[in-house]
């Protein structure tokens, strides 16, 4: 390998691929899971450090108080829950980490910890959980609360949260099973011990009755952008997921990520972290600026699209703002608030319309050729310091995945930037070997 490699992860979302085109054969029969098993086997062979599922708990009516347009086009709902999921991926491959998105607001923290411990066995040490504490009230109503928590308080809970889980995860010692048939011993009871968690937010006897996985505790991922969502993941998190804007906004988040780390008594090299990117492709530079074209054009079309997203995600009804104008500086979400605050920057001063019909959901715009593609990761991540890319596609679709895997991988691996094989069994030693 060369001197810097990195490594590779896919942002995947169990709702509807792309089904505008007409070149989907997936449209209808996406949910029973083999459009995913081959996009996981795809990835595997390509050289992916691992896929993961993200998720929300709703179908929401924000945009002009209906869930006509949400559901119109497809963009947070359908949706499949990503947790059983996993199973049937890691059965179909051998080594890839997947990693389901779980909300710390709404299940119990006991609940949890068994689920993911036993994915973490049935799986042999391939699992990571994508820890959220969600952003929509319209989740929150399907779980018996009104609202959300606020935003900082839901990262509060979220911290006694992981403290439960870990010590659950920690309750049965790695020795405790014994099967002995001479001393007619199966488990050690001595090596299994309750929790006796009492908090402010959590109570919680154990031990689990889960022995303990392969991996301990599965790898932690991530997303904070807010200053106290990075607090969070420079102490809980393995594995961080994110869209600073720029080359700069990459350093400065990685840099600052690592900071924090520092500070919580990690070594920061324990963290790896993802930027996301959405590479346009094309066989010539000529073929991918015209991909590009059509891409925005679409998106300008499909403007209304993208504002129904934004005002899921953000619980802003962007229908009773003017279009034309800029964002009101009173506008304010308690939900992805670290999104909200790159978004305003990033298109500070322009009208929303603008705004939304350029946006690219990526840290830096890749478009050309893979050769010329892997150039720019490769320079990316030298100026950045590592960690990794995770790639995005909404709505995705085979021929993307195919370009990616079959066209800018081995592009990619020529250079000796991605991993040849893997060197472990588990997604947390393999995560951790470079
Ligand atoms: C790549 C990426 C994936 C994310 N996946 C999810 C998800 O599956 N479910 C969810 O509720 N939030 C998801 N989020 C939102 C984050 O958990 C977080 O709320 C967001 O990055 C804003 O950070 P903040 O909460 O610190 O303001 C994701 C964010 C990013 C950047």
């Amino acid at each position: 390998m060369a001197a810097s490699p990195f490594r590779l992860g896919w942002f995947g979302n169990l709702t509807t691929p792309e089904w505008r085109t007409g070149w989907s054969t997936d449209a209808l029969n996406w949910s029973d899971a083999r459009y995913y098993i081959d996009m996981v086997r795809d990835m595997e062979r390509a050289g992916f450090d691992f896929m993961m599922l993200e998720d929300s708990l709703m179908v929401s009516d924000i945009y002009a108080g209906t869930a006509e347009l949400e559901l119109k086009h497809a963009m947070y709902a359908p949706k499949l829950d990503p947790v059983p999921v996993v199973s049937m991926l890691a059965y179909a491959t051998e080594q890839i980490g997947i990693v389901a998105t779980a909300s710390t607001t709404f299940y119990p923290p006991y609940l949890l910890a068994r689920t993911f411990s036993t994915l973490d066995h049935v799986t042999r040490g391939r699992v990571g959980w994508n820890i959220v504490t969600s952003s929509e009230d319209r989740a929150a109503q399907n779980f018996g609360m009104d609202k959300l928590p606020l935003h900082d308080k839901r990262y509060e809970i979220a911290e006694e949260f992981v403290e439960v889980v870990d010590a659950l995860w920690n309750s049965w010692d790695a020795d405790a099973i014994v099967a002995d048939p001479v001393s007619g011993y199966y488990a050690d009871h001595t090596k299994v011990r309750p929790i006796n968690h009492k908090g402010e937010h959590f109570s919680v006897r154990g031990p689990l009755n889960t022995p303990r996985s392969p991996q301990g505790r599965p790898v932690i991922c991530q997303a904070g952008a807010s200053p106290r969502g990075r607090d969070f993941a420079a102490k809980n998190a393995d594995l961080l997921l994110c869209i600073p804007n720029g080359l700069e906004g990459m350093k400065e988040y990685r840099d600052d990520i690592r900071a924090r780390a520092e500070k919580f008594g990690r070594n920061p090299d324990d963290i790896k972290v993802f930027f996301v990117v959405s590479p346009i492709i094309g066989r010539t530079m000529d073929e991918a600026l015209a991909k590009r074209d059509e891409f925005m054009a679409n998106k300008q079309k499909n403007y209304e699209a993208q504002m129904v997203h934004f005002a899921a995600i953000m619980e802003i009804d962007f229908s009773v703002l003017d279009p034309d104008k800029p964002i009101p500086d009173d506008v304010t979400t308690n939900g992805h608030q670290g999104t909200f605050e790159g978004w305003k920057q990033a298109f500070g001063g322009r009208t929303i319309k603008d705004a939304a019909s350029q946006m690219r959901v990526a840290s830096m715009e890749l478009v050309g050729t893979p050769d010329h593609i892997a150039d720019e990761m490769d320079k990316a991540m030298e100026y950045v310091g590592g960690d990794g890319f995770l790639f995005l596609a909404q709505p995705t679709s085979r021929q993307y995945i195919r370009e990616i895997t079959e066209g800018l991988c081995p592009a990619l691996r020529r250079r000796g930037l991605i991993r040849e094989k893997f060197a472990h069994k588990t997604f947390r030693e393999n995560l951790s070997s470079f």
